[in-house]
């Protein structure tokens, strides 16, 4: 019998130093992770940084190389897929097409030893039928559904055995922006409904992001950050991380002086620009490569008549480019020495200030809060 750990009622799904190499290529590499119970948990990463591959060892169709696996405290390294507390949608789902809504449901409970009394097989595919919200689908077949309803019913068949773990590889990957985002509520609300773990791998940093209790930022088999949407997005590890998640302005310079909670850095032209470390961050040390991040709703944007007060960076620029979107306005401004600079505009400050033009001369800043100070890995 393996060794239980102390906290196995709480974690689903856990990682030990797991690696998956693949002769020199290393798919997967010494990752540690935990997904405590009944939460929403994602994988994000670029493509080929292992995502699928983590996903794959805990439904058991890969082995890791070194390290333990566990799920509900027992490692389960070895142990078949059909045995696993776990059900995987996969990054292409694959319905039968021979078969109709309700037998490609059922074909999970058939293949069950012993087999459910034909009643209960009839009264569970309802069940879950409607939990997808497909009620009444039963006898249609797989051409004759929209791609949504396909993989709701992908997504019914992963359910229907009540895995402990629900596993989904990229499973809104094909549907468009729209199916997408009702998908991705239908998602988070069967989640908290059923009250069962979900592990979703995707490269979307919006959709990791919006549903996720819990976030695993992958690079080259490695985790980089884990943490909530909020810690990722305003308390990034490093550069890459600030890059993967949201949009950023990043200005490269070279530690003039360090503190404890921040550093001032020497840009290119020889000006000196401070800002803070994240909580996550390690301090630098003197004359280290590193940059500056800015996300694009703290720059202010004002007339070059009127800058606004309180900045620790007020610079003249000129607008190049105006995006209107809607609920705020995108600015791109160059600005003397700080190159090109991303500025999002709320509605209150465009009515405020009037809006600006292509041409119009304005002045950008930012607090020194608001300025994170990265390393570059
Ligand atoms: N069976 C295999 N043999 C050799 N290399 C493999 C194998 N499976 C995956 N890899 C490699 O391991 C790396 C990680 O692959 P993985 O499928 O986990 O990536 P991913 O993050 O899911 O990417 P994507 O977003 O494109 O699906 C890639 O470089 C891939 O080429
Ligand atoms: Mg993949």
């Amino acid at each position: 019998m393996p060794a239980r750990s102390d906290h196995s009622r709480d974690i689903d799904i856990e990682f030990r130093g797991v690696s998956r190499h693949y002769g020199e290529i290393r798919a997967v590499d010494g990752i540690d992770l935990s997904v405590p119970k009944g939460t929403f948990f994602s994988f994000l990463g670029p493509s080929g940084c292992g995502k699928t591959t983590s996903l794959r060892m805990i439904a058991g169709f890969e082995q890791p190389t070194a390290g333990d696996v566990l799920i509900e405290g027992s490692s389960v390294v070895g142990t078949p897929p059909h045995r696993r507390p776990v059900n995987m949608v996969f990054q292409h789902y694959a319905l039968f097409p021979h078969l109709n809504v309700f037998d490609n449901i059922a074909y999970g409970l058939r293949q069950r030893a012993p087999r459910p009394a034909r009643a209960e097989i009839t009264r569970r595919v309802g069940e879950t039928l409607d939990l997808v919200r497909l009620g009444g689908f039963e006898s249609r077949r797989v051409w004759e559904l929209s791609g949504g309803q396909q993989q709701r019913v992908a997504l019914a068949r992963a359910l229907i055995n009540k895995p402990t773990v629900l596993l989904l590889d990229e499973p809104m990957a094909a549907l468009d922006r729209k199916l997408r985002r009702d998908m991705q509520i239908e998602l988070q609300t069967l989640q908290r409904d059923v009250g069962i773990t979900f592990v979703l791998v995707t490269h979307d940093q919006e959709e990791a992001l919006s549903m996720s209790d819990s976030i695993c930022i992958m690079r080259h088999g490695r985790i980089v950050q884990a943490g909530g949407a909020r810690e990722l997005y305003d308390e990034p590890v490093n550069r890459y991380v600030a890059d993967f998640v949201g949009k950023s302005n990043f200005l490269d310079g070279t530690v003039a002086d360090t503190g404890a909670s921040g550093a001032v850095l020497r840009l290119a032209d020889g000006r000196t620009i401070a800002g803070r470390y994240t909580s996550t961050a390690t301090p630098l040390a003197r004359e280290a490569k590193a940059c500056i991040a800015v996300r694009p709703e703290l720059v202010s944007i004002t007339a070059a008549q009127k800058p606004a007060g309180g900045m620790a960076v007020n610079a003249p620029a000129r607008v190049k480019n105006r995006i209107y979107l809607g609920e705020q306005t995108e600015y791109l401004v160059a600005a003397e020495g700080l190159g090109d600079i991303l500025a999002m505009a709320s509605k209150t400050s465009e009515l405020a200030s009037g809006g600006f033009s292509p041409g119009d001369e304005v002045v950008i800043g930012w607090p020194e809060s608001a300025a994170l100070v990265l390393a570059e890995e």
